[in-house]
């Protein structure tokens, strides 16, 4: 049987810093607040003219010099974002022709903070199905659609990029072995960005209501991630009768330190079996994941063969949880 194997991974933050320190001067906020309500400490903000395309370039190119894969190899780049460089043409376009992959097909997909979920999936199925290359990227320049003056929203995100690449593999000690992924639009209004589409296109009318920054109940939206996110850990598990203990990673978006430790305690993590990095990125949205996953490969938290689990939830609403062995490893 084919399988889709993870066999490499990348990332990418912008350089700049933005602490709660300088959030303090910009919006009534203070550090103590989003530490203990949030787990936040800083966040990466792209720089001026620097595109969702953009860093998902730098992470793709990093990627394919610590993999030895040449551009012209890749056959589908699946990008998962909800702030594309523009609404049309598609990132994936934008990104095919800057890494020069010129045999390669794609598109965008919009699930939010769980996008790379679903990219995933995505991928998986194209391999399972005869592709040999699919770049996943999981990319958002939430700076572009945050108030900065609108304290219950700016302090919480930040940008990045995270790509991995998937190839087939028989071995089954390696790839993708299994997913739940959901979606509920009655939590459509919970997260929102009410201008800028089709049910109200931009007017000088949208923009003067502020209509094209983020909206968020986070009370709403918390109550639902924390139940959500753990409960689809456990189903997955269960359905592929893997004990907790025996999971080398749980890497779960990063929305809320809070969110985060009612998952992990509800699912039976240990501390040191969950990814935490939201201190230093924020949420990044479809970033979190291959974030996170790079981190603990580069920190040799995890080998090759390891199981993986990765959760999330988010706008839509949409969530998921994807069980994984990594690797195996490919090295330039
Ligand atoms: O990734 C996609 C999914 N998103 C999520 O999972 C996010 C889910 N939600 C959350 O993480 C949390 O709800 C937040 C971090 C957004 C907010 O935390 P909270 O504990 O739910 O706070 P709250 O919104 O109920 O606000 C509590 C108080 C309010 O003041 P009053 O009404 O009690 O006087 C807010 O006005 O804290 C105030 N507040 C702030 N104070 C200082 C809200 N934002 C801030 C702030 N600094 N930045």
């Amino acid at each position: 049987m084919i399988r889709a194997a993870i066999t490499g991974v990348s990332s990418y933050v912008p350089e700049k810093v933005l602490t709660n320190f300088d959030l303090e001067k910009m919006v009534d906020t203070n550090d103590e607040w989003i530490v203990s309500r949030t787990g936040i400490r800083e966040r990466h903000i792209a720089a001026e003219n620097e595109a969702s395309s953009d860093m998902a370039v730098k992470a793709i190119e990093k990627l394919l010099k610590e993999t030895g894969t040449a551009a012209t190899e890749i056959e589908a780049i699946i990008v998962a974002t909800v702030t594309p460089d523009m609404m049309f043409p598609s990132t994936a376009a934008l990104i095919q022709e800057k890494i020069g992959a010129n045999r390669a097909w794609g598109y965008d997909l919009s699930g939010a903070c769980s996008g790379f979920l679903f990219a995933l999936k995505s991928g998986r199925s194209l391999i399972e199905t005869g592709h040999k290359k699919v770049i996943v990227v999981g990319v958002d320049t939430m700076s572009a659609i945050l108030d900065y003056t609108d304290r219950n929203t700016c302090i919480l995100f930040g940008d990045g990029a995270g790509a991995v690449l998937l190839e087939p593999t028989e071995d089954e000690n390696f790839g993708i072995i299994d997913e739940i992924l959901r979606v509920d639009g009655t939590g459509a209004e919970a997260l929102f960005q009410r201008a800028g589409g089709s049910r109200r296109p931009a007017s000088h009318e949208t923009v003067d209501a502020r209509e094209h920054f983020i909206y968020q109940d986070g009370k709403t939206v918390f109550k639902r991630a924390s139940t959500d996110m753990a409960n689809v850990s456990l189903e997955v598990l269960e359905k592929n009768h893997v004990k907790g203990e025996d999971v080398g990673i749980f890497i779960p978006h990063q929305a809320n330190k809070r969110i985060i430790d009612v998952a992990a305690r509800k699912a039976g993590f240990r501390e040191d079996q969950v990814l935490l990095n939201i201190d230093k990125y924020g949420n990044t949205t479809a970033a979190t994941i291959p974030l996170g996953l790079d981190e603990v490969v580069k920190e040799g938290r995890i080998k090759a063969g390891d199981l993986v689990l990765f959760a999330a939830f988010g706008a839509g609403y949409t969530w998921g949880s994807t069980l994984l062995r990594y690797g195996p490893e490919k090295k330039a």
